[in-house]
């Protein structure tokens, strides 16, 4: 059994709250299913809501107390409504992942059937990829949230893509492992390398530092793709595709197009990892239009909650919390597949409770 896991939880705002509540039910139920250690809950205070009656985005003590967690798990952050005077919003995630460097965003992108397939080929059915995004660096360097971009007399404004040696080492080393755990589960094993290399001398130095960890990986295929081509393949051949390592910027823009091909934000999961520590949360927002309405699809915070398993296995050296993660996985997959899980979000009749209460049962 061993000691308990604490996992720090920032539920946030709107459909933030819904859908972790919908994660953690599986969690436990998955977590006991298995016969294991339950996760204990450090609730942290975060969000529009908490500052619009504080004036502070997150509680005292709160980004150290998310640190001093086995992980951290976020619902969504942010009310349109509710702004800094600035008129920037309340993000106090994004202050996570500079603190913790989480560099690799992991966003996997899945068809299920019954689903929406947005694509008419009928391959489409196999798309089984994962987007690892850089999450520190690359064109978001500069981005606002940092304040380092260069503005000249109102004339001109600067932002930089920073690629740095040590963060690329890590970045690709990390798909190279993915890649090779999907590999050992029946994927191909390839992980592709998408820059601008033609163009760019960052770009360049990005594929440069990629081949040298390929050196490392004789078991993984490698492969290149300028972005502008893997807009392109997402849409014409993405059941081609294994592992996609890429710059911030760009992964930002290919992993909405990718998730748009099998559904929508609903089933957009998210983790993001650093040396110390992994925040996981659904890629989506607080869906103001919805919130308070039972109609947000839990799908992409249950997926990003079983991402934080399989973190917390390898973390922890617990194995068999990766049989936890697989039976949330293979929940949803059935769930989808004898359509008892049909959300809102896709023309389904069921609203968060209902889908979390199916996959309960199918658990
Ligand atoms: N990581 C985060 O916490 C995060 C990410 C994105 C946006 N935001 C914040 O969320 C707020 C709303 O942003 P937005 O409207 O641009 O993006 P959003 O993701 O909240 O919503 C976009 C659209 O997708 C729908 N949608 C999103 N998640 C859904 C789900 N689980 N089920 C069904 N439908 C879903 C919404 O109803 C809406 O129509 C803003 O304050 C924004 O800053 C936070």
């Amino acid at each position: 059994m061993g000691q308990s896991l604490q996992v720090a939880l920032i539920k946030g705002d709107g459909i933030g709250v819904d859908v972790s509540e919908a994660a953690l039910a599986l969690l436990d139920a998955a977590l006991q299913k298995t016969g294991q250690t339950r996760i204990s809950y450090r609730e942290i205070a975060a969000g529009a809501g908490y500052f619009s009656e504080t004036g502070r985005d997150i509680e005292t003590g709160g980004e150290q107390a998310a640190g001093q967690a086995d992980a951290i798990f976020l619902g969504a952050i942010g009310l349109p409504t509710i702004r800094h005077a600035d008129g920037t919003e309340i993000s106090p995630h994004l202050r996570l992942r500079d603190i913790y460097q989480l560099y690799a965003g992991v966003r996997p992108v899945r068809a299920y059937p019954n689903a929406p397939q947005r694509l008419a080929d009928p391959r489409a059915r196999d798309i089984d990829l994962v987007i690892l995004r850089e999450s520190t660096e690359g064109l978001f360097y500069s981005a606002a949230v940092h304040g380092r971009s260069e503005v000249i007399d109102d004339q001109e404004v600067r932002d930089v893509l920073r690629i740095t040696r040590s963060t690329t080492e890590k970045l690709h080393r990390f798909g190279f492992e993915l890649a090779r755990k999907r590999k050992q589960r029946g994927s191909p094993g390839k992980l592709t390398c998408v820059d601008k290399a033609n163009v760019f001398v960052s770009m360049a130095f990005f594929r440069q530092i990629y081949d040298e960890i390929a050196s490392d990986y004789p078991d993984i295929t490698t492969d290149y793709n300028y972005v502008d081509a893997q807009a392109l393949d997402l849409i014409r051949r993405p059941w081609e595709f294994d592992v996609l390592v890429t710059e911030n910027m760009f992964g930002d823009i290919l992993s909405d197009l990718a998730g748009g091909l099998v559904g929508g934000m609903g089933m957009a999961a998210c983790a993001e990892i650093g040396d110390h520590t992994g925040l996981f949360q659904p890629a989506h927002g607080s869906a103001p239009d919805i919130m308070g309405a039972d109609r947000a699809n839990p799908l992409a915070a249950i997926l990003s909650a079983a991402l934080m398993l399989e973190y917390l296995a390898q973390k922890t050296d617990r194995p068999a919390l990766l049989d936890a993660a697989g039976l949330i996985d293979a929940a949803v997959y059935q769930g989808f597949a004898q359509n008892r899980i049909r959300p809102l979000e896709f023309g389904g009749n069921m609203g968060t409770r209902a889908v979390t209460r199916e996959l309960l049962t199918l658990l």
